[in-house]
């Protein structure tokens, strides 16, 4: 019973409220036989490495952004789950928002986590969205994983993308965050939650879900079984459940995406 034998490493509190305790060793899972090479490339965009997958023929003036969980481009999970979003059609852009520091398997979040506050994670987020927008993109989808769902809905709650999906997202402040979207934002918003995440756990979905479901610009939750914190980005290929979550959560967010495009 993977609760009994999890490491709590995030136990950071966000003005007194919340949250995000979140399980180093669901992020980690058997290696997978046969995993697929990444597609995409690293590119330096308005001076931030970004990793970039391009789908052979695509819509320029849209693009999905992908906010990775705290083990960024290094993580091979990461940039294969921004290359599903480019098999499915988009071109797919994953910044280094960790300015170079993803945590090492293992690292201390607690120290880590110290570095990476808005104030040094949003300029170069920021950087990248200008640069997409000055080349034409119109409509930018924002999906976020754990670390990035913050900064996804920090992203909706501003209106600087066309909307936005979150998966076992950490660090927010429940309800808070989502009557400031309520109050501002006209972005639609889909969150993958999960039965056993100590970070977004079912009782703050549910708050989640009392504050959204009289959002105008559109609200969905999907909420995964016997599945916890960092699921729909890797999966234990052993593990049937894990595997169809995952799938799962990526289907309902490109399913939400397509929708909110034009
Ligand atoms: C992109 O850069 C990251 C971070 O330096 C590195 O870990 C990763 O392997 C690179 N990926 C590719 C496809 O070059
Ligand atoms: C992690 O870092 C924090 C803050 O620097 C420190 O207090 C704590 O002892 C560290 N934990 C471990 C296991 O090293
Ligand atoms: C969103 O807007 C707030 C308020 O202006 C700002 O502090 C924050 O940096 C912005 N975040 C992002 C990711 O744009």
């Amino acid at each position: 019973m993977h609760l009994l034998t999890l490491i709590c490493f995030v136990a950071a509190t966000v003005r007194g409220i919340i949250v995000p305790q979140a399980e180093a060793e669901a992020h980690f899972h058997s290696p997978v036989v046969n995993a697929p090479l990444p597609q995409g490339k690293n590119v330096t965009i308005n001076g931030v490495l970004t990793y970039v997958s391009l789908p052979q023929a695509y819509d320029s003036t849209q693009a999905v952004l992908f906010l990775t969980d705290v083990f960024g481009l290094p993580s091979l999970d990461n940039l294969l789950l921004a290359d599903e979003f480019a098999a499915a059609g988009y071109a797919t852009y994953a910044p280094d928002y960790l300015n170079g520091d993803a945590i090492p398997k293992g690292g201390n979040v607690t120290k880590w986590i110290a570095n990476h506050g808005e104030a040094q994670t949003t300029p170069p987020l920021l950087s990248v969205i200008n640069a997409l927008k000055a080349q034409g993109v119109k409509q930018i989808a924002a999906t976020g994983y754990c670390f990035g769902g913050l900064y996804t809905v920090r992203l909706v709650q501003n209106n600087t993308i066309t909307v936005g999906t979150v998966a076992h997202p950490s660090l927010l402040d429940v309800p808070n965050d989502f009557e400031v979207m309520k109050a501002q934002s006209h972005v639609p918003l889909e969150i993958n939650s999960a039965e056993f995440d100590t970070g977004f756990t079912p009782t703050l979905a549910v708050e989640t879900d009392a504050v959204m479901s009289s959002y105008s610009a559109g609200y969905m939750r999907r909420h995964f079984s016997a599945v916890g914190h960092g699921f729909a980005v890797g999966a234990d290929p052993n593990n049937p459940a894990q595997v169809a979550a995952k799938k799962g959560a990526f289907y309902t967010s490109l399913a939400w995406i397509q929708e909110h495009l034009e």
